[in-house]
């Protein structure tokens, strides 16, 4: 078992085997039980169904051994059941002490992901196959939650508090993760990808991570990154950006400025200074964190933005 059977994900990490055994001992032994039960159902209600109106039930003895089955039998199987999944629970919860720690922020409406080295990496998480690696999560505003179903780990991501989880990956391949709990207008865009690749190849992502791009094209890596485009370029959940620069905006507090690079700026950091009339505030203030390299770089991509 933990093969793809058509009901999971193919199992990816160290842990998803052990997982989907427990899952199918509990279903499988769940649905013998069930059948029996309608099954016996059934039968006695067909067998000993009243035939006559002067038909009187006898006085009901149980047999002692039938009374002491149905006690001991479902117990031994739940009994079972907590200790393997209480096993299972904590293997899933100890990360071993030699993982190779990353950083996970949780933010409306993107991952990020920050390793040792101070590279961050938004919604693309790279890491090293046949290794444990764990995760330190936190979020920047509301509730979230982490899931890689391939390789069977679940979390919610809190604001001021750390939960963690860690996981093995066994296969070089590019897996799906989701966030799991509704934490806004753009919740299912919240999507990110884990690239499982060789210790070598992931060497060579950290390294070229640092490498220095012209401003403008790291603004628009940056930009897609973080799926500004979902509500200012695809949707109208934001104002459009498009030709920004040099064009008069008007604000709900009735005021009005020509845009320029300070402005796009100021509206990264503090979105709820100036909001655009027929706009609600809907932007997070989550980009604080961001270098000011990473800031050049946007406000000079969407300064391009034709
Ligand atoms: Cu983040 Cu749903």
């Amino acid at each position: 078992m933990g093969e793809n059977s058509g009901w999971l994900p193919d199992a990816m990490s160290t842990v998803a085997g052990e997982v989907d055994t427990l899952f199918y001992f509990t279903m499988y032994v769940s649905t013998i039980i069930f059948v029996a039960v309608v099954a016996a159902m059934v039968l006695f209600v067909v067998r000993y169904r009243r035939r006559k109106e002067s038909d009187v039930p006898d006085p009901v003895h149980e047999p002692r051994w039938l009374e002491m089955t149905w006690v001991v039998l479902p117990t031994i199987l739940v009994m079972i059941v907590f200790t393997w999944g209480f096993r299972v629970f904590v293997d899933l919860h100890t990360a071993p002490p030699d993982s190779y720690e990353i950083s996970v922020r949780g933010a409306q409406w993107f991952w990020e992901f920050e390793y040792a080295n101070g590279v961050t990496s938004p919604n693309e998480l790279y890491v090293p196959v046949d290794k444990p690696v764990k995760l330190r999560m936190t979020a920047s505003d509301v509730l979230h939650s982490f899931f890689i179903p391939a390789f069977r780990v679940k979390m919610d991501v809190i604001p001021d508090r750390y939960t963690s989880v860690w996981f093995e990956a066994t296969e070089v391949g590019e897996y799906q993760i989701f966030c799991t709990e509704y934490c806004g207008t753009s919740h299912s865009a919240m999507l990110a990808k884990v690239h499982v690749v060789t210790q070598a190849e992931f060497d060579e992502w950290l390294t070229a991570q640092n490498q220095d791009l012209p401003p403008a094209e790291l603004g628009a890596q940056l930009f897609s990154q973080y799926t500004c485009n979902v509500c200012h370029v695809d949707t109208n959940v934001g104002p459009r950006l498009n030709g920004i620069l040099g064009s008069t905006r008007r604000f709900t507090d009735g005021t009005e400025l020509v845009a320029d690079e300070s402005y796009i700026l100021e509206s990264i950091l503090n979105p709820s200074e100036k909001i655009v009339e027929g706009y609600g505030m809907q932007m997070p203030s989550t980009f604080t964190t961001l270098s000011q390299k990473q800031l050049d770089g946007l406000v000079a991509y969407i300064s391009t933005l034709e």
